[in-house]
């Protein structure tokens, strides 16, 4: 850690190749049925990307942006899903253009509008499901009902377009593993009631929600998430069902390892306080938009003491934590978080001019 302190200066967001990897590796030998598309709204940097087009790794893409860094990356238009049920007009439309066809949608009026702008398009219908207890509740903003389901994937049809199947997305960082237990049977259902009225469904698209270990001592609940969810898509589809996935958080967030530096520090109420040079306006920008808790972790030992951390802005938002126990430390000295690779710098702004956490790729 100190050599890449030293070569890159910090704030710096060290993101590990071999990592990246392993957990598509990990994906892969725990749910072989099921295809990985990296949902790259977790971390779009383009190495990143470079690497899952290495493992020949599909892509979840929200946007014309990510669309085309995936292209840049050296992916193909065939290998990804445009799973952002609402989509303006003009993306609908140069999505189509570069050769994606694979879209989602939860509403009649988006079905419109693919139906208009993208002829013939295979569209996903995502459901409503169970978010109890993900970090990141994902069926407030969308998803159908499922009784309006076999309406939607009937319209589907009618329109021109073809209802390839359905999609779900229990919520992100979820361990509550009935989520996807009653999700499966959901999907399981409409798949069956679809091709008994000759719909094309062949694809269950199970989104993305596995969990990964924020803090050394939290249990890693993968392992047995993908158990559960391995038996449940054994159980209920037959093998001609394609089974495929939106991975962004497990794919990326053990990968990444956020290095910062004191660059001030004062007593205030009788506490030690740090100032570090990276916070909730950058690369910690997870603590408010993913609702994330990190462990800091520092280079030095010694007593410890309850100590607050706080960001390099002028804002009073920008405290990090207030009661982390820590040794003294001094201007300079490193505090780091790992397992912080995923929703991290991809939602970190320049608020006051502080610029973001330089990533760098190390193996
Ligand atoms: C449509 C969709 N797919 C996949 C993901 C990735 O989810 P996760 O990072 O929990 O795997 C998200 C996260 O917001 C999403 O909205």
């Amino acid at each position: 850690m100190q050599s890449l302190v030293r070569r890159h200066g910090t704030p710096v967001m060290a993101i590990s190749r071999d990592a990246l990897k392993r957990q598509v590796t990990r994906f892969r030998e725990a749910l072989p049925r099921v295809e990985p598309f990296y949902a790259i709204k977790a971390n779009s940097h383009p190495e990143v990307l470079k690497v899952m087009v290495s493992t020949k790794a599909n892509f979840d893409v929200a946007s014309i942006a990510e669309i085309d860094a995936v292209l840049a990356a050296g992916g193909k238009p065939s290998q990804m899903i445009f799973a952002n049920t609402i989509k303006p007009v003009e993306s609908i439309v140069a999505a189509t253009q570069r050769g994606v066809d694979l879209m989602t949608f939860d509403s009649e009026y988006e079905l419109d509008k693919i139906a208009e702008n993208a002829p013939g398009a295979r569209v996903l219908l995502r459901i409503k499901v169970p978010n109890i207890g993900s970090v990141v509740e994902l069926s407030l903003k969308f998803g159908a009902e499922p009784a309006d389901a076999m309406d939607l994937l009937i319209k589907a049809h009618k329109l021109g377009l073809r209802p390839v199947g359905v999609s779900f997305h229990v919520g992100s960082q979820c361990t509550h593993l009935e989520n996807y237990i009653e999700a499966l049977e959901l999907a399981a259902i409409l798949v069956r009631d679809a091709k008994l009225k000759q719909l094309p469904a062949e694809i269950v698209d199970i989104g993305g929600g596995f969990p990964i270990r924020h803090f050394d001592g939290d249990e890693d609940y993968f392992e047995q998430t993908s158990a559960v969810i391995r038996r449940e898509i054994d159980r209920l589809f037959d093998p001609n069902v394609r089974l495929i996935a939106e991975p962004g958080r497990f794919l990326v967030g053990p990968a990444g390892t956020l290095l910062m530096r004191v660059i001030g520090k004062a007593i205030r109420d009788n506490k030690h306080w740090y100032y570090l040079d990276d916070g909730v306006y950058g690369a910690l920008s997870g603590m408010i938009f993913d609702h994330a808790k990190y462990e800091f972790k520092v280079l030095r030992g010694g007593r410890t003491q309850l100590s607050t951390l706080a960001g390099p802005t002028c804002d009073s938002l920008d405290i990090i934590s207030r009661g982390e126990d820590l040794p003294e430390m001094d201007l300079g000295d490193v505090v780091y978080v790992e397992n912080v690779g995923a929703y991290s710098s991809a939602s970190a702004t320049t608020f006051n001019g502080v610029p973001p956490a330089r990533v760098v790729m190390v193996p």
